[in-house]
């Protein structure tokens, strides 16, 4: 199955959780190695600039999952 069927969501938390799912399938994709995103996981955790472009990224996917939801008005 798809690990994307559809950019269409219920409700705008719910666009939120794919936004962020887009956001870590782009991770592993560049790094598709289990063990090395293991060991990198500590890296980003601990560091508030990490984090800060981590929210960065997801705010940019959900711009798109937004727009394709017409922002939940419908
Ligand atoms: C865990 C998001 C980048 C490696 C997580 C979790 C979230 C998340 C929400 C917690 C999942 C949970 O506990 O249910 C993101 C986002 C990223 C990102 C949005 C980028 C925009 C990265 C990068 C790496 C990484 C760059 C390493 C190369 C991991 C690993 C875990 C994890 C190994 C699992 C940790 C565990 O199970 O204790 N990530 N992440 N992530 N992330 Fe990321």
């Amino acid at each position: 199955m798809s690990w994307l069927p559809s950019l269409l969501t219920d409700t705008p938390e719910s666009g939120y959780e794919l936004a962020i799912k887009l956001s870590r399938m782009a991770v592993k994709k560049t790094q598709p190695d289990d063990d090395t995103r293991s060991k990198l996981r500590a890296d980003y955790a601990n560091n508030a600039d990490s984090l800060t472009m981590v929210s960065n990224v997801v705010a940019t996917n959900f711009q798109t999952v937004a727009q394709a939801n017409n922002y939940w008005r419908d």
